[in-house]
């Protein structure tokens, strides 16, 4: 075990190979970018959530984006902050701990900088090291996940976004299988960061609310007027055309109809472009990548890992 509060940078950590030139390094059993890596012991060691606040998580690739301008859209249903999302991308309303929170500044840690008095953050730690964090406040935690398939192929596509690829080559399908499966891989092992979540939704479901990206593709309508249940801004029976319109307006050909998410600039915090976020926003598109005894060989590790239960495959 790492003693976090003694991490400050990468050195001290195991590493391995991720992709070309770029390795990954390991902090109890996870595995993290370095650049995130000093960031990420930050927000272990110092973010105080208030009881107020929501911190979406994710696993990367799994429909954080999504979820991010969903819950800003019903939390902020009722100001004219509500339209923030023609002109922004959610990443940049929706900052996240590791990212630009515990970056460079600390100014998102300040109330005002904040659309609503509920501070709305996301991260990509998992449940097991940010448990005490989240053991200290009441704070509401909403866990967004996707099924294996779509998330490795979702995440290839991504990494070959980045700016790196001009220099270190692209990544190959068969390396990104390989790497998913042992869990090397940002944010892996894939499933422990699932089950992290899952376990903790079951164990405090009053504070932690887990969806998959595909019952929310499913019927969109009905589990944003549960996310508004959950998060404490529930809708009233005169509010159906508001629920409407959220899911209108955080549809995937909506969003990504909008210039700022179109665009090929680089945003300051990431290096990828911000049109790299929007792709397919399909369920099931890992077809189109995976030969059949890799989807076996996937599935197989699913029932394994999540002890057969029926859950996401
Ligand atoms: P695909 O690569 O399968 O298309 P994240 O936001 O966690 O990085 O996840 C990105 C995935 O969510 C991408 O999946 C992306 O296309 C999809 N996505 C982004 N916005 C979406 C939306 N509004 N509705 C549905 N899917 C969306």
């Amino acid at each position: 075990m790492v003693n976090i509060l003694e991490v400050v940078t990468d050195e001290s950590l195991r590493k391995e190979n991720w992709w070309g030139k770029n390795y990954v390094c390991q902090i109890n059993n996870f595995w993290f970018l370095p650049k995130f890596v000093p960031s990420t012991i930050r927000v272990l060691n110092e973010f105080k959530p208030l009881p107020n606040d929501v911190i979406l998580a994710s696993f990367p690739k799994t429909g954080t984006t999504w979820l991010k301008s969903l819950v800003f859209s019903i939390i902020n249903r009722s100001s004219k902050e509500s339209s923030l999302l023609v002109k922004h991308n959610a990443h940049d309303l929706v900052p996240t701990l590791e990212v630009q929170v515990f970056g460079t500044t600390r100014q998102y840690l300040d109330n005002e900088s904040h659309h609503s008095s509920t501070r709305l953050y996301s991260t990509h730690i998992p449940y097991q090291l940010l448990r005490k964090t989240f053991d200290s406040s009441n704070c509401r935690v909403v866990y967004i996940t996707r099924n294996p398939k779509d998330t490795l192929v979702s995440m290839w596509h991504f990494t070959n976004k980045w700016k790196a690829v001009d220099q270190d080559g692209p990544w190959h399908i068969e390396e990104a299988i390989e790497k998913f499966c042992s869990g090397v891989f940002p944010g892996g092992p894939y499933y422990d960061h699932v089950m992290g979540f899952k376990n903790a939704s079951l164990e405090k479901p009053k504070n932690i609310f887990l969806i998959t990206y595909e019952e929310l593709i499913k019927d969109t309508k009905i589990h944003v007027k549960r996310l508004a249940e959950f998060l404490g801004f529930p809708f009233m029976n005169h509010e159906e055309e508001e629920v409407d319109e959220i899911v209108k307006n955080c549809s995937f050909d909506i969003l990504s109809s909008y210039a700022v998410n179109k665009s090929e600039d680089f945003p300051s915090w990431f290096q990828v472009p911000y049109n790299s976020f929007f792709r397919q926003g399909v369920v099931g598109d890992y077809k189109n990548y995976l030969d059949a005894k890799t989807i076996e060989r996937i599935d197989a590790l699913t029932r394994d890992k999540f002890h057969g239960a029926d859950f996401i495959t």
